[in-house]
C-alpha cells in the first residue's frame, strides 16, 4: 500500500472507517508508531513541552519544529505526516504564515500542516491551500493560546461557545482545510460538526463520533508525567521500564555484574602476550 493521502482520509470518512492519529518527535518513534499500521503522524508542537521541556507550547520555534519533522520524515514511510505551525510561525503577516507552511513541505517533507483558530486564520489558511499547501485546521481547545482563553478546560459546554466552534470549523473546511482537529468539546457538539463537514474530523478529548481519533504518544505510552490530561488512555507504562532499567544498570556497574563476557571485547592470548614483547622490547 501507498502512502496516505487526503482522499483515503475523505474515503474512509466516506464508508464510516475510523482514522488514527498520532504524535511523533523523533526517527524511533516515528518509525514504531508508522510500523504499527497508523494513518496520520503529527509533528505537534506537544514537541515543545513533552520533548523540550517548556512550560506551553508557545515557546517553540519553527527551526525546532523543522529539525524534529525531518527525523520524523525519515523513520515515516507509508503514514501522512503533518507539521504543526507552531505559535510563532502563525502570528505574524498571513504571508511570513504561508513562507512557514512551505518549509514544512520543502525542508520535512511533510504532506500537510495543522493550525490551531485565531482571527484572521481563515485568510491564512485559504493562501496556505492556494498556495498547493493541505491544511488541516484545530479548533475547541487550542493550546496556544489556551492560557488567554481561561486554561485547558473543555470547550463549547454552553450553547454560544459550541455554535461559535461549529462556525469556526465549517469557516475552516470551507477555506479549504481537508481535515478539523476537535479538541475537548463535548461529544454531542464533536457529533454535530462531524455531521455537517464533508471532511474528516480528528478529536482528543471529544468522544466517539469523530472520524478519528488523535492522541499524544507520550500520553499513550506513559512516558510524559508532568501532565496527566484526564482524557488521556495509558496503554503502557515506559516511564516505569525506563526507571526501572536505568536502576538495574547502575547497581549492576556498580556490582561489577556489567558488562559481562558477552559485552566484552577480546583479544587471544598468543596475540595479547605479542602485545607485550612488543611493548617491552
Ligand atoms: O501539538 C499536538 O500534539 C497537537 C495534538 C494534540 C492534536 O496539536
Amino acid at each position: 500500500m501507498g502512502r496516505v493521502a487526503v482522499d483515503d482520509l475523505r474515503r474512509r470518512k466516506a464508508q464510516g472507517g475510523k482514522i488514527t492519529m498520532l504524535t511523533a518527535y523523533d526517527y524511533p518513534m516515528a518509525k514504531l508508531v508508522d510500523e504499527s499500521g497508523v494513518d496520520v503522524v503529527l509533528v505537534g508542537d506537544s514537541l515543545g513541552m513533552v520533548v523540550l521541556g517548556y512550560e506551553t507550547t508557545a515557546a517553540v520555534t519553527m527551526e525546532e519544529m523543522l529539525h524534529h519533522a525531518r527525523a520524523v520524515r525519515r523513520g515515516v514511510s507509508r503514514a501522512m505526516l503533518v507539521g504543526d505551525m507552531p505559535l510563532s510561525a502563525i502570528n505574524g503577516s498571513a504571508k511570513d504564515a504561508v513562507r512557514h507552511a512551505k518549509r514544512f513541505v520543502d525542508d520535512a517533507a511533510c504532506e500537510a500542516v495543522k493550525v490551531e483558530w485565531r482571527a484572521g486564520i481563515v485568510e491564512t489558511v485559504r493562501d496556505m491551500v492556494a498556495a498547493g499547501i493541505p491544511v488541516m485546521g484545530h479548533v475547541g481547545l487550542t493550546p496556544q493560546t489556551a492560557t488567554e482563553e481561561g486554561g485547558y478546560g473543555v470547550r463549547g459546554k454552553d450553547a454560544d461557545s459550541a455554535s461559535r466552534i461549529i462556525e469556526q470549523a465549517a469557516a475552516l473546511e470551507q477555506a479549504g482545510a481537508f481535515a478539523v482537529v476537535l479538541e475537548c468539546i463535548p461529544d454531542v457538539v464533536a457529533k454535530e460538526i462531524t455531521g455537517r463537514l464533508k471532511g474528516p474530523t480528528i478529536g482528543i478529548g471529544s468522544g466517539p463520533h469523530c472520524d478519528g481519533q488523535v492522541v499524544v504518544i507520550y500520553d499513550l505510552i506513559g512516558l510524559y508525567e508532568r501532565l496527566k490530561p484526564r482524557f488521556a488512555k495509558r496503554y503502557a507504562n515506559v516511564a516505569d521500564v525506563i526507571r526501572q532499567s536505568v536502576k538495574t544498570y547502575v547497581q549492576e556497574v556498580n556490582s561489577g555484574a556489567f558488562p559481562g563476557k558477552a559485552q566484552t571485547a577480546t583479544m587471544s592470548p598468543e596475540e595479547f602476550e605479542r602485545l607485550k614483547r612488543g611493548l617491552n622490547d
